[in-house]
C-alpha cells in the first residue's frame, strides 16, 4: 500500500503540489488524470524520492519513505517509466533490460556480471519479459534502432526486470499514434498482479475506462474529483477542464 499524507510542493511562489493524500492499495490500477502542469509528474517526482515534498509524509506499508533518496526508493520496490523514453541507445535491448535489475545497482553486480553462467540466467530472464511485451524478437538489436513505441515497452521490460511492485507510468501513450493505444491498454492490463500496484498518468479518458479501476482527478496541484472513469467524468470540474469553454486542454 502507497499512502500519500497531506502531500505539498512549492516551487518558489508556485504550489505544484496542494495538501494531497491518496491511498493505492495492492492489486488496483488507478488512473492520475489532469491537465497540463497539474501536478502529476510532480506527484511521481514525490514519491519517488526526486523531490522531497514541502510538507506532507508518503507512505510505503507501514514505512514512512518520504526523503529517502530515489535508488533507496526504487530498491524498496516502487518504479517508474517517464514521459520521455529513457534508453541506451547504443546498448542491446536485453542489456538495457538486464541492467534493470536490482542487482545490477549494487556493488556486487560488476563482480556478478563476469560469470557467464549469471550473465546468461540474466538474459533469459530479460528475454523472457520482452518476450511478455511481445518485443522477443528485437533483443538483440540496439535500443536506439527501435521504433519510440517500442523502446516505451522496452522501459515496460526494464520494470519488470527491476522487480517493482508499485509501478508509477507517466503518460506511456504520449508521443505514440493512436494506433498504438488498444496495444497500450492491453500491456497495462497485462501489468496486474495480485500485489501489485500500478498507477497509469494518462489524458486519454478513453484509455483510462479501459484499463483503470479507479480514477483520480487532479488539477491545479489539488485532488478534484475520484471514483469509476465515469464518476469522475461526470464532476464539474473536470467537464469545465476538458470540455468547458475556456478549457486548458
Ligand atoms: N523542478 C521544478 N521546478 C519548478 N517548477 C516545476 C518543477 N517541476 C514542475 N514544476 C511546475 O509544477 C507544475 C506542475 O508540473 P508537472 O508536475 O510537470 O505537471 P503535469 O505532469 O501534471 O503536466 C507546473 O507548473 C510546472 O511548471
Ligand atoms: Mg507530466
Amino acid at each position: 500500500m502507497l499512502r500519500l499524507d497531506k502531500l505539498t510542493k512549492s516551487f518558489g511562489g508556485l504550489t505544484a503540489i496542494n495538501d494531497v493524500s491518496i491511498t493505492f492499495q495492492p492489486g488496483e490500477i488507478v488512473g492520475l488524470i489532469g491537465p497540463n502542469g497539474a501536478g502529476k509528474t510532480t506527484l511521481f517526482n514525490l514519491i519517488t524520492g526526486v523531490l522531497p515534498p514541502t510538507q506532507g509524509r508518503v507512505f510505503f506499508g507501514e514505512r514512512d519513505i518520504t526523503g529517502l533518496r530515489p535508488h533507496r526508493v526504487a530498491r524498496l520496490g516502487i518504479g517508474r517509466t517517464f514521459q520521455q523514453t529513457r534508453i541506451f541507445h547504443d546498448l542491446k535491448v536485453v542489456d538495457n533490460v538486464v541492467l534493470a535489475r536490482p542487482e545490477v545497482n549494487g556493488g556486487l553486480a560488476r563482480a556478478l556480471c563476469t560469470l557467464p553462467s549469471v550473465k546468461r540466467a540474466w538474459a533469459q530472464e530479460a528475454i523472457a519479459h520482452l518476450e511478455f511485451l511481445g518485443l522477443a524478437d528485437r533483443a538483440q538489436e540496439y535500443g536506439g534502432d527501435l521504433s519510440y513505441a517500442e523502446q516505451k515497452l522496452v522501459m515496460f521490460a526494464c520494470l519488470m526486470a527491476s522487480g517493482a511492485t508499485t509501478l508509477l507510468l507517466d503518460e506511456p501513450t504520449a508521443g505514440l499514434d493512436p494506433t498504438s493505444h488498444l496495444g497500450m491498454i492491453a500491456t497495462v492490463t497485462r501489468l496486474r498482479r495480485p500485489g501489485t500496484t500500478i498507477v497509469l498518468i494518462e489524458h486519454n479518458l478513453d484509455i483510462v475506462r479501459g484499463c483503470c479501476d479507479r480514477v483520480v482527478f487532479l488539477a491545479e496541484g489539488a485532488v478534484k474529483a475520484v471514483g469509476s472513469t465515469d464518476e469522475v467524468e461526470r464532476s464539474p470540474e473536470l467537464r469545465d477542464l476538458y470540455f468547458g469553454t475556456g478549457s486548458t486542454k
